[in-house]
């Protein structure tokens, strides 16, 4: 399973990839702005560069088909590495898959997005998507299953030989991260303060301090033992 951080805090993507436990990023144009990245394509380029290879996801802006194809093919000359957020559907409802289909026969990926249902990863998988991203914190919130809609869905991927991942995203605690991987997702994707959350543990620091703490009293031991040897 991978680990994507969905974030466009270049100091906490620098972070997370030191400690090499990420593959890729998300953002959204919600992320970008709570993170302060109005220049999108500064902030892309920047985020692109760090991860190369790695992909780093970035969303279309409009609901205009034709223009989420102009956008795609932007994104796409910023960074090799940019893999480009469709929606499965513009807020109006019109379906977005000639869209993702285009892009993906262009050999632009495609991270099929704001996704809420297994019918809505079928039509996406079947459209060619690289990426197909459940938003489980919004399953949740209309009360959906989102376990079942990640398990169904990695299964009739698999079972049918697709060859997009289930990403999920949306995460609104660690239960989240846990529920996702168990259910099989092939990508989690994480806000930075889920991964800090996910790391902590009052207990491992209280086992960490008895290990240094009685590490010392040996030392200490040892040094006395020793100047006992060199004064006779
Ligand atoms: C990631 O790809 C999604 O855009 C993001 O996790 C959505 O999270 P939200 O439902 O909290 O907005």
């Amino acid at each position: 399973m991978e680990i994507f951080i969905d974030s466009a805090n270049i100091r906490e993507i620098e972070k997370w990839l030191a400690m090499g436990v990420i593959d890729g990023a998300t953002t959204n144009p919600s992320i970008m702005y709570q993170d302060s990245v109005y220049d999108v394509e500064a902030g892309a380029k920047e985020i692109a560069t760090l991860l190369d290879p790695m992909p780093l996801s970035v969303e279309v802006t409009t609901n205009d088909l034709d223009e989420m194809i102009r956008q795609a093919e932007q994104f796409h000359s910023w960074a090799p590495n940019i893999v480009v957020k469709i929606p499965q559907i513009t807020q109006d409802g019109i379906p977005c898959y000639g869209v993702i289909h285009t892009l993906e026969s262009k050999g632009i990926k495609v991270n099929a997005t704001a996704t809420l249902s297994l019918g809505q990863v079928m039509l996406a998988a079947k459209a060619g998507a690289t990426y197909i991203s459940i938003f489980t914190g919004r399953v949740s919130d209309e009360g959906g299953n989102s376990s079942e809609v990640i398990m169904n869905s990695v299964k009739w991927l698999e079972r049918w030989q697709y060859k997009s991942k289930i990403l999920v995203g949306s995460i609104r605690s660690v239960g989240d991260i846990l529920s996702a991987a168990i259910a099989g997702t092939h990508i989690l994707t994480i806000p930075p303060k889920f991964l800090g959350k996910m790391v902590d543990h009052r207990y491992t620091r209280d086992t960490v301090k008895q290990f240094v703490d009685d590490a010392r009293k040996a030392a200490r031991l040892m040094d006395m033992a020793r100047s006992k040897v060199a004064t006779g």
